[in-house]
């Protein structure tokens, strides 16, 4: 039997229909970058998974009770203990989304120089680390590098690596080690429970603190249940417990599987710590009982955290990723493999072969879904990536050109995405014809969101 969604659509929302002139000419005003697109051209909003998924019915109602006091609301504690349940962290702050709770937790937990490891920092958690005068430091698993291998867990962290980093010149600099689950950074590729529970290890030997950075934390714990053996009968919530039992705190942005429009929290054990964090958290994002939340975000995140950990909307959502590989991989797209479950990876350097890192390839495929079909979604290659001089011309390349297309929850059915796949294989058919493009204009700083472009 094949898998399908849970729930029934009860709510929609038109999605605009354009014509290929109209498109030509809003991605020209927009400078050819699609961050300045207005959202009411795109057909097919693959920008990103993060707040753009359809609440529940069960989501809206909680809502609707929310308690806006502002200390002490009801709406707080049922979140806390939402969140209790699933991580035992006696210590839960509320922040408004992920990069805010990684502000409140680096700034109370990391000293100026010191270094933060991980299978691969998300781009604001860098950031965060970077502007504390800190080093964000990569340690990807071998297999993370061939784009084309099937191992089943390339968003590991390279053991041999963290042990050789945390015992050579840099140890006494290492201020904590941050596991992204799944590896966002890293083509949405899972975390094992292997993997972390060796890292958990080394981390409790060193005492080095170790952080999950846990914005997937659900769909990493699908794919631990699918792909690791052992936990083949365990379930979704069982192996996110056990993950959040093996580390000493956490961010969460919830606006991916939190399935709500805005959220996070920040995890933790440590009691003097927690206290660094809610003065923090005081001073810059809300009180300790709603940390820059409103009340109904508390109580859709409350309700969303159950809900994602459904075994069934779990296989049904992972179902729609991997058909939706296949039919890239049937119209001679290759993908990052194996498929994960918040997005898929498309190798345009590989499709796109014609055009150099300079022209990217990325880039051009993304405003070509774009311009054929409506589709957004945004370039991970040598725009966002790489290194420029001061006439913006490209120096350094990324390791790969990517594209990422994402999936938001709950969103689109299986006939959008077979639409996505019929403008992909168009685009095959005559992919040397894809024009590449050159910079005209970009900041020095967040350039990717800033940058405008023109087509060569
Ligand atoms: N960590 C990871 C792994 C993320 O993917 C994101 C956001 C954040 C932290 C920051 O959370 O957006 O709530 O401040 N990722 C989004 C994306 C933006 O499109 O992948 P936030």
């Amino acid at each position: 039997m094949r898998a399908f969604p849970p729930y029934r659509a009860q709510v929609v929302t038109g999605i605009p229909i354009t014509t290929r002139e109209q498109r030509a000419q809003a991605l020209a005003d927009a400078g050819y970058n699609a961050f300045n697109l207005r959202a009411n051209m795109v057909t097919i909003d693959l920008l990103t998974d993060s707040g753009t998924g359809a609440v529940s019915t069960g989501q809206e109602s909680a809502a609707a009770a929310g308690d806006r006091s502002y200390a002490g609301s009801d709406s707080f504690f049922r979140f806390r203990q939402a969140i209790t349940d699933l991580t035992s962290f006696p210590h839960v702050f509320p922040a408004h989304q992920g990069r805010a709770a990684e502000r409140v937790l680096f700034a109370s937990l990391l000293k100026p120089g010191q270094i933060s490891l991980s299978n691969t920092h998300f781009d604001t958690t860098r950031a965060n680390i970077e502007l504390l005068g800190c080093t964000a430091r990569d340690l990807p698993c071998a297999q993370a590098a061939d784009l084309d291998s099937h191992e089943p867990f390339k968003g590991n962290i390279d053991i041999a690596e963290l042990e050789r980093t945390l015992a050579g010149p840099d140890a006494d600099q290492i201020g904590m080690v941050l596991m992204t689950i799944t590896n966002n950074g890293g083509g949405g590729q899972p975390v094992s429970m292997a993997n972390l529970t060796a890292v958990s290890e080394i981390c409790r030997r060193q005492g080095v603190p170790l952080i999950l950075d846990a914005a997937r934390f659900a769909e990493n714990a699908w794919l631990v249940t699918q792909r690791e053996s052992g936990y083949a009968g365990s379930s979704p919530r069982e192996v996110a417990e056990a993950a959040f039992g093996l580390v000493d705190g956490c961010v969460a942005s919830l606006k991916k599987d939190g399935i709500a429009p805005m959220g996070a929290f920040i995890g933790l054990r440590d009691t003097e710590l927690a206290r660094r964090c809610e003065m923090n958290l005081i001073a810059t994002e809300g009180f300790r009982t709603y940390g820059g939340m409103s009340a109904h975000d508390l109580e859709r995140t409350a309700v969303g955290i159950g809900e994602v950990l459904d075994p069934n909307y779990l296989a049904a959502r992972a179902a729609e990723a991997s058909r939706l590989a296949q039919q890239a991989n049937d119209a001679g797209v290759d993908i990052v493999q194996p498929a994960g479950v918040h997005a898929l990876y498309l190798n345009a350097g590989r499709l796109l072969s014609h055009l150099p890192p300079s022209r990217f390839p990325g880039h051009a495929l993304a405003c070509e879904l774009y311009l054929r079909g409506g589709i957004r979604c945004a370039e991970l290659g040598s725009l966002y990536l790489g290194e420029f001089d001061d006439d913006n011309e490209l120096v350094t390349a990324a390791p790969f050109e990517l594209v990422r297309i994402a999936l938001p929850r709950r969103v689109y059915g299986q006939a959008h995405y077979d639409y996505v796949a019929d403008v992909l294989a168009d685009i095959a058919k005559d992919s040397e014809r894809v024009p590449g493009y050159r910079v005209l204009e970009a900041p020095q700083l967040l350039r990717h969101f800033n940058l405008r472009l023109a087509q060569v």
